[in-house]
Parts: C-alpha cells; sequence; structure tokens
C-alpha cells in the first residue's frame, strides 16, 4: 500500500503546491516511487510542473529522479452507480491507478472547499497544512479572541479535518498525521512571529496536529518552476554557481521538513 500524503489548505496562496512539488521531488531524488495527483482542476500547477519538467529533461537530454503524475480521468457517466459521484470515482480510480506502482502518493489540494479536496483528506496517512504566518491564514484553522488571543472556536477547514479523521476511524483505518507547517517566514515582523508561533502551539494541543519547521520566503522555492526544477536538481542541470547561502538553507528547510514527516521507511539523505 502506498503511503499517501495530502498538502491542503482552503486558503489559496499558502505554499501548497510549492511544499507538494519539494516533498515529491525530494522523495524521488532519495529512490521512492513517487506518484502525484493534482486536485485543482483549474490551476494545474502541478501539471504544469510536470510538464515543465519534461521539457526540461529533453531538452538536456537528462532522466532526473521524478514523481509519476497521473491527470484525473474523465469518466463514462453512464457507468455510475446510483448516487455515486463522479468526482469521488475519477479519484478513486487515479490512486488505485497509481498505489500498485508508488511507495508515496503526493496529492497538491486546491485552495477552496471542494468534493474531491474533502474525499482526498479521508484518504491522508500524513496530511501536509501550509500556512502564511498571517492571523488573516491562521483564522482558516481557527477563531481567536482579538483582545485576549484566546482560541474560540475552530474553523470550516479544521472540522472538514476533524470529520475526516472521524471516518477513517469507522472504517478502521490508521489516524492521519496532521503537519501544519509555516510558510513564507521573513526575517522581520518578529512579534508577528512569535505571536503565532504562541498560537499555533496551542491550537496544536487543542485539534491536534504537530507543528514543524517552515520554510522561510526564498526566491529559489519558486524560481525553478518554469523549468520544472527544485533546488535539489540543480547539480544535474550543471548548475554550480547558485549554490549561495540562501540556497544551501532552503535545502536545510527541505531536509528539515522531510525528516518532521516522519514518513514510513525514509531515511533522510539529500
Ligand atoms: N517559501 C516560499 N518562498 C518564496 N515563495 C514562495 C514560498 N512558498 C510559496 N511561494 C510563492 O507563493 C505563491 C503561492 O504559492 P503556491 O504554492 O502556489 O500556493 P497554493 O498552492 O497554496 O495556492 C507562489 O507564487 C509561490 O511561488
Ligand atoms: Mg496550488
Amino acid at each position: 500500500m502506498a503511503h499517501i500524503i495530502v498538502v491542503g489548505n482552503e486558503k489559496g496562496g499558502a505554499g501548497k503546491s510549492t511544499v507538494s512539488m519539494h516533498i515529491a521531488t525530494a522523495l524521488a531524488r532519495m529512490g521512492h516511487r513517487v506518484g502525484m495527483l493534482d486536485l485543482d482542476l483549474r490551476q494545474k500547477t502541478i501539471a504544469r510542473f510536470i510538464a515543465n519538467r519534461a521539457a526540461t529533461m529533453q531538452r538536456h537530454g537528462l532522466d532526473l529522479p521524478s514523481p509519476a503524475f497521473r491527470d484525473l480521468a474523465e469518466i463514462d457517466q453512464s457507468t455510475l452507480g446510483p448516487g455515486e459521484n463522479a468526482y469521488d470515482r475519477r479519484l478513486s480510480q487515479a490512486v488505485a491507478a497509481l498505489e500498485a506502482e508508488s511507495d508515496f502518493i503526493v496529492i497538491d489540494c486546491p485552495g477552496s472547499h471542494t468534493r474531491l479536496s474533502q474525499v482526498a483528506h479521508t484518504l491522508a496517512d500524513t496530511l501536509v497544512t501550509p500556512l502564511n504566518d498571517s492571523f488573516v491564514d491562521f483564522d482558516l484553522l481557527a477563531h481567536i479572541d482579538g483582545e485576549t488571543g484566546a482560541i474560540k472556536s475552530p474553523s470550516v477547514y479544521s472540522e472538514m479535518v476533524w470529520h475526516a479523521r472521524k471516518l477513517r476511524a469507522q472504517a478502521g483505518l490508521k489516524p492521519i498525521d496532521w503537519i501544519v507547517l509555516r510558510n513564507r517566514l521573513g526575517a522581520q515582523a518578529m512579534i508577528n512571529k512569535e505571536k503565532m508561533g504562541k498560537a499555533l502551539d496551542e491550537l496544536s494541543r487543542r485539534i491536534g496536529f504537530r507543528t514543524v519547521p517552515g520554510f522561510n520566503e526564498r526566491v529559489i522555492f519558486r524560481e525553478l518552476f518554469p523549468r520544472g526544477l527544485t533546488l535539489l536538481d540543480l547539480r544535474d542541470v550543471g548548475v554550480v554557481g547558485q549554490m549561495n547561502i540562501s540556497n544551501v538553507a532552503a535545502r536545510q528547510e527541505l531536509r528539515d521538513l522531510v525528516k518532521a514527516l516522519r514518513l514510513p521507511g525514509v531515511e533522510v539523505d539529500f
């Protein structure tokens, strides 16, 4: 059975696609068989990343370790059972097709509440939720008292995860390991950073997630997208000069993240 990693957050721009690309590439480069699905059928960031990667490999005559991407195939509506949802079928077919040939399946979710995203959350062995360091984004996890900072109630997204957990428990599946990752951290705004840290700490105990070291705001996390590459691929395309201090730090952040995910059978060595 493949271990399923879902990257989700109902907020757009949180870093889901960025985190998905980096985790999947890191696992592929460590020799694991990785399947990938893109549930953002509108933006298709992962599909674009994979196409860009294929083009780069062809141009340079390279065979980089890569995730195996699969589109959600269209289905013949007439084959649906009574009350069966077309999206559910498309997702389960794609997962089933990848399952046999993958150690891990990384699923990138859209930044909104969709049927696909909801069902994907119930499939998650590991759920990774990237979060910008902003209380506007924190509000997607829980509502807090504006004066005291105390947590008042979980948000719709946290409730959706809670529901997914309940369904998994009923089906006898192992619990979701939910991980919240702070993304695009900057060198400034220390007071906000500290406040966010405290709020996340408290919330992690309340609604049951782990927090892990996050990604800082770094150009290297985004500039290689048109070539379908990550910082881990640079050496293979003959780029050595770009290994500046920020890139070395980015590699360390990615390493720390993958370690912190505690994925089965993964010894982080990159
Ligand atoms: N750690 C980071 N450093 C720099 N840019 C980032 C970082 N994380 C995300 N970005 C950029 O932020 C934007 C939103 O990220 P994206 O991964 O597309 O979010 P989502 O998939 O959640 O909508 C993109 O332009 C992406 O390149
Ligand atoms: Mg995205």
